[in-house]
């Protein structure tokens, strides 16, 4: 398992490859929106400023959505330092 960096609005937390973003967040008191946790229903849609992720989504982002570069923070692992 790797360990990674992730950012959010100039806060560093370490983040596990086996970790979504979401859990991330929420492990170390950052409040992102969400709704279903399973990648259905979309309400957890961010932006991915920096690095990659590995999205397991179920349907609940467009694929234009993730050519613009957004992700569900649900169900994004990363695969590398990223930030949102
Ligand atoms: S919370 Fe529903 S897709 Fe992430």
């Amino acid at each position: 398992m790797d360990a990674f960096k992730l950012t959010i609005e100039n806060h560093v937390f370490n983040i596990l490859s086996d970790e979504t973003i979401l859990r991330c967040a929420y492990k170390n008191g950052v409040k992102l929106k969400y709704h279903c946790a399973s990648g259905h229903c979309g309400k957890c849609k961010i932006k991915l400023k920096v690095g990659e992720v590995d999205l397991r989504h179920s349907g609940g982002i467009s694929r234009e959505d993730i050519s613009l570069g957004y992700i569900l923070a649900c169900c994004s692992y990363p695969k590398s330092d990223i930030e949102i």
